[in-house]
């Protein structure tokens, strides 16, 4: 039970779903892994992201992690099948909460703001089909935003533009929940309220991806049942200046290495 659980993503991004299984299950020792040296994903081929997410996965196994949390929605929807065909360990993903969206929604219209490698792929594609039966599902790939986040620029005149450009057509077509489908763009929710006017909903998966990792390891019986003082591990393969600053927990340790 003193085994960690271990979480990777693309980048800096998964550190807000991070965050939430900390605050969720506070004795949890946790590993993370930013493997922004190949970031982003959302550009690669489903073969592509499915051998970087074999090498995370690989990398947080050796490191005994007793479930594993792919907190990057592109590694979701490419690879997740892949990996739980493969491994033994359970693994959670973070799927677009396209049913939240769907079940909140007034004017029947949800904007999904994501990757291309998201967007792209049969498992979004299966949800909207499953979750947004008589709504319309309006999809908008973010290229650009998660180099930004990566380069820590999350208020920068740039990323203004890009977030005008991306979100005002979804605006003009009457949505009133804007989707977040990447474990990155939850640093931008700041930036968004003060664009965005006040009566569209923005949805992430955080809270529901920890209270889900949370549900598997009671019923795997790996939770740890006593108090204890965990230890929370962040690794990148890239400078950790960003890593450090989104973390922002002195408690934490976070590490470049080279994997
Ligand atoms: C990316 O690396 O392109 C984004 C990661 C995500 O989809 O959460």
């Amino acid at each position: 039970m003193q085994r960690p659980i271990g979480i990777f993503d693309s980048g800096v991004g998964g550190t807000s779903i991070w965050r939430e299984i900390k605050k969720m299950l506070p004795n949890e020792h946790t590993l993370y892994l930013a493997d922004s040296a190949n970031a982003p994903y959302g550009e690669r081929s489903k073969e592509e992201i499915t051998q970087l997410s074999v090498k995370n996965t690989e990398f947080l196994l050796q490191h005994d992690c007793k479930i594993i949390v792919v907190a990057c929605n592109t590694a979701t929807t490419n690879a997740i099948d892949h990996l739980r065909a493969t491994y033994e360990v359970p693994f959670i993903g973070i799927e677009p909460a396209i049913k939240p969206a769907a079940l909140h929604t007034k004017t029947k219209k949800v904007g999904v703001l994501a990757t291309k490698g998201t967007l792209s792929s049969s498992l979004f594609h299966n949800t909207s089909k499953l979750f947004a039966e008589g709504i319309t599902v309006l999809e908008q790939e973010g290229k650009g935003l998660v180099e930004l986040i990566e380069a820590g620029q999350l208020n920068s005149p740039a990323m203004q533009e890009l977030l005008k450009k991306y979100v005002g057509p979804m605006l003009e077509q009457n949505i009133d929940c804007l989707v977040l489908g990447c474990t990155h763009y939850p640093y931008l929710i700041p930036l968004l309220k003060e664009m965005l006017p006040n009566h569209i909903t923005i949805i992430d998966s955080g809270e529901a991806v920890a209270r889900q990792t949370k549900a598997v390891l009671e019923k795997s019986n790996l939770l740890q049942r006593t108090e204890s003082a965990p230890r929370h591990i962040l690794y990148s393969n890239k400078e950790t200046e960003v890593l450090q600053k989104l973390v922002n927990d002195p408690g934490a340790q976070v590490a470049y290495l080279d994997f």
